[in-house]
């Protein structure tokens, strides 16, 4: 062994033994997680929607919305609830879908199995599982009502609710109620 080897051995001994001591200063166990030192990138301060939180008013992270806010893409100022409206929307509103798109008749397949079928059953005939337990059942869609009811009265009615039925608008954006509707078509065999 030469000197300047000698030299080399004894420096890489010291680093090998401080490296060690600064292990075991720290307290690595390589088993565990790192320690974490800096933790603000990592665990976000945002505060949860119900947690308390004095730096706001009344002392609540979710604040209330603002006067007049409305979903993005969702406002439908043009007509009021009511079957009147409903009916002046079937003449005034068009669907922005086909049936020859099939993605929105695909896609509303999912929508109706998803929101529709507890009550009017994946045919539409109105028999769905909480009919079957005792809710009374909503009309067929497969009835010469909804068969000729325009896009825009359907719209309507998933928009604002009718009679039994409670509004969609919170469970769909405008995009899905129309897409929906595309499925109600199919099940009608249009
Ligand atoms: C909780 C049960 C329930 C669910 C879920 C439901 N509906 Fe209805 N639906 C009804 C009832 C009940 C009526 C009849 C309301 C009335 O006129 O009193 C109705 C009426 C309708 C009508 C009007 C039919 C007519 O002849 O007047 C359409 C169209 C319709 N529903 C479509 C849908 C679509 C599409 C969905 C899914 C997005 C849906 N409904 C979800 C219960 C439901």
């Amino acid at each position: 062994m030469n000197a300047r080897f000698q030299g080399h051995f004894i420096t890489a001994a010291i680093a090998a033994v401080i490296v060690l001591l600064i292990d075991q200063l720290v307290g690595i166990d390589f088993t565990q997680r790192n320690r974490e030192i800096f933790t603000e990138m990592v665990y976000s301060k945002a505060g949860e929607p119900f947690a308390r939180n004095l730096a706001l008013p009344g002392g609540r992270t979710q604040q209330p919305l603002v006067e007049g806010t409305v979903i993005r893409g969702s406002w439908f100022p043009e007509f009021g609830p009511g079957a009147d409206e409903a009916q002046r929307a079937g003449l005034e509103l068009k669907s922005p879908f086909t049936e020859q798109d099939t993605n929105a008749r695909e896609r509303g397949a999912e929508l109706y199995a998803i929101y529709c079928t507890v009550c009017h059953d994946p045919a539409g005939k109105g028999l769905g599982s909480v009919v079957q337990r005792g809710m009374l059942p909503p009309p067929s869609l497969l009835a010469s009502r909804a068969m000729d009811m325009p896009d825009g009265e359907m719209f309507h009615i998933l928009t604002y609710g009718q009679g039994n039925m409670a509004s969609y608008a919170a469970q769909m954006n405008p995009g899905e109620r129309w897409q929906v509707i595309e499925h109600v078509r199919a099940l009608q065999g249009k």
